[in-house]
């Protein structure tokens, strides 16, 4: 794990902003990752900046989100294919027949649209660079705790913790969701990076459960421990439990200089 601590969530964005970048002038066809939530939504003001100053094309790039609520329309205000469209689809050059999510309506089977969601990203080549969050309780995507770390694109059933910490973003009386598609653990170890962002002290102790507790379903993100190249970008808040930063800051500077040399990838 390559753990970036940086001074706040602006520093978080634009960090993530600039690997993002490197992946799609450096790939062909880069295969994107994406994630929902708050934290990565100036993660995309930043693309969408940079797209419009002439300096990045989203003209090749394929996206998978990483999850979609079940049996919602898209053009249902709170889908995410919504969400991806008002901070960052509609405002790029984005093929947007080539922006996938997994979803599944009550007609359909959840096993049959989870495993051609997994065929599809074989199809495009797999993902590049994966975006990911972190829930406060430690999930990714949608896998909750106790979620299989052998896990595939499926549905399942979001706990109280993740449905009361998302209920911000629904009015009063409108129907929240308790079901999603998600891809699973599995799917997102076979990224070839993976980036995740954390901000803010509520994910203090998800972040160092991740990094320093044990690899357990317990903890999904956890997972990442067992990825090549997990790169986790943090500020300061979300890494105020770790007691190792200052061993974190000292091995970034020393990152860094590689990565001015070589580049940000193989
Ligand atoms: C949501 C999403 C995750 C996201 C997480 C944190 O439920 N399914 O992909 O990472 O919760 O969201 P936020 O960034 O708003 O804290």
């Amino acid at each position: 794990m390559q753990i970036i601590i940086l001074e706040n969530a602006e520093q978080v964005a634009s960090g993530a902003a600039q690997w993002v970048a490197e992946v799609i002038k450096q790939k062909t066809n880069p295969v994107l990752g994406l994630a929902t939530g708050s934290t990565p939504i100036s993660l995309y003001k930043q693309l969408v900046e940079y797209h419009q100053k002439g300096q990045l094309s989203f003209e090749n790039v394929t996206t998978f989100n990483l999850d979609e609520y079940h049996n919602i329309e898209a053009e249902n205000p709170q889908s995410y294919r919504t969400f991806m469209k008002q901070n960052l689809f509609d405002h790029v050059n984005i093929d947007q027949e080539k922006t996938y999510l997994p979803t599944c309506r009550n007609d359909q089977n959840p096993r049959v649209q989870g495993l051609a969601y997994e065929e599809q990203i074989k199809n495009a080549g797999g993902v590049d660079l994966q975006i990911l969050g972190i829930g406060a309780n430690g999930h990714i995507g949608f896998n909750e705790p106790t979620s299989s770390l052998a896990s595939r694109t499926r549905i399942k059933t979001l706990t109280k913790q993740t449905l009361q910490d998302n209920s911000r973003l629904f009015k009063k009386d409108e129907y929240q969701p308790t079901m999603a598609m998600t891809m699973g653990i599995a799917t997102i170890l076979d990224a070839r990076y993976v980036l995740l962002m954390a901000t803010g002290k509520n994910k203090a102790a998800a972040v160092k459960q991740m990094i320093t507790g044990p690899v357990t379903a317990m903890c999904p993100a956890s997972a990442l421990q067992m990825h090549e190249n997990a790169i986790i970008l943090i500020d300061k808040d979300a890494a105020s439990e770790l007691t190792e930063q200052e061993y974190f800051q000292w091995a970034n500077q020393e990152h860094q200089k590689i990565n001015q040399t070589f580049g940000l990838f193989i």
